[in-house]
C-alpha cells in the first residue's frame, strides 16, 4: 500500500475559538501503488486539505498517515521534506511557475533541490518538456506561454524526477476544454506509465477517468465507485 490513512482528523483553529473547522473528519483511505484515484467533493469540503496532508505539505491533527511504509507522524520535518521532494510531484490548478525563469529553469529547479547534477537536470528536464510536447518552448518565460502550455511546464516538472506519486488539484481549473483534454490526457498516460495518480476535480467526467473514485462532503470521505 502506497497510502494509508486512518482516524484522520484536521482541524484549523483560530484565535477566535468559536472558529474552529473541522476539515476533516475521521479520514480512512488507502491507496495501492499504481492506482488512479479521483476525489471530488463541493467547494470547501476538505479537497486542498486532504491533498496538502496526503501531499506531505500539512500534518494531520490525529489520526494517522502511512506513505510508503513510513509512519508520517513519527517523523522529523526534515525527514518529512526529503520523503516528499523524492516521491511526490505536484500539478496545482494556478500552475506556480517561477515567472523570471524559463520553461527549461522552471523544470529543472527540484531536480537541484534533489541534488541531481547541472547536465542530468538539463537532460531530465529536457526528456520531461518533450513528453508534455514543448521541446519547441525551452527558453521562453512563463508570461510567453498559453496557460494550456504553462500547465504543461507544471506537468513536466511534477514528473521529471520520476515521482512514484503524483498530486493534481484541479489542474484544469483554469484551462478551456480544449487544454483540460489534453492535461487529463497526460494524467492518464502518466498513470498507465507505472505513476500514481491522485486527482482532485470538480469535474464529474474528468473524475470517472480515474480507476476508483472518492468523495469529500463536509470533511468526510466516501467511496464514490470504481470507472
Ligand atoms: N488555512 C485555513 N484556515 C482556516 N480554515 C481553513 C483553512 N484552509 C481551509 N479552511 C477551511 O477548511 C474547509 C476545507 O477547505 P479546503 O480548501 O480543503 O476545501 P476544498 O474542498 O479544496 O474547496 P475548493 O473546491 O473551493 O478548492 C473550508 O471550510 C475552509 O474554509
Ligand atoms: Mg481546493
Amino acid at each position: 500500500m502506497l497510502i494509508e490513512l486512518k482516524a484522520l482528523c484536521r482541524t484549523y483553529h483560530s484565535r477566535d475559538k468559536g472558529n474552529c473547522v473541522e476539515a476533516l473528519k475521521n479520514v480512512n483511505l488507502s491507496v495501492e501503488q499504481g492506482e488512479y484515484l479521483s476525489i471530488t467533493g463541493a467547494s470547501g469540503s476538505g479537497k486542498s486539505t486532504l491533498m496538502n496532508i496526503l501531499g506531505l505539505l500539512d500534518t494531520p491533527d490525529s489520526g494517522s498517515y502511512c506513505f510508503d511504509g513510513n509512519d508520517i507522524t513519527q517523523l522529523t520535518d526534515k525527514e518529512i521534506s526529503r520523503i516528499r521532494n523524492q516521491s511526490i510531484g505536484f500539478v496545482f490548478q494556478s500552475f506556480n511557475l517561477i515567472p523570471s525563469l524559463t520553461t527549461l529553469e522552471n523544470v529543472a529547479l527540484p531536480l537541484e533541490y534533489r541534488g541531481v547534477s547541472r547536465t542530468a537536470r538539463a537532460e531530465k528536464a529536457k526528456k520531461a518538456l518533450e513528453l508534455v510536447g514543448l521541446s519547441s518552448r525551452l527558453f521562453h518565460k512563463p508570461s510567453e506561454l498559453s496557460g494550456g502550455q504553462q500547465q504543461r511546464v507544471a506537468i513536466a516538472r511534477a514528473i521529471a524526477s520520476r515521482p512514484p506519486l503524483i498530486l493534481a488539484d484541479e489542474p484544469c481549473g483554469n484551462l478551456d476544454s480544449k487544454s483540460g483534454g489534453e492535461i487529463m490526457d497526460m494524467l492518464k498516460t502518466l498513470n498507465q506509465s507505472g505513476h500514481t495518480v491522485i486527482l482532485i476535480t470538480h469535474d464529474s467526467k474528468a473524475a470517472r477517468q480515474a480507476d476508483r473514485m472518492i468523495r469529500v462532503e463536509d470533511g468526510r470521505v466516501s467511496d464514490y465507485g470504481t470507472a
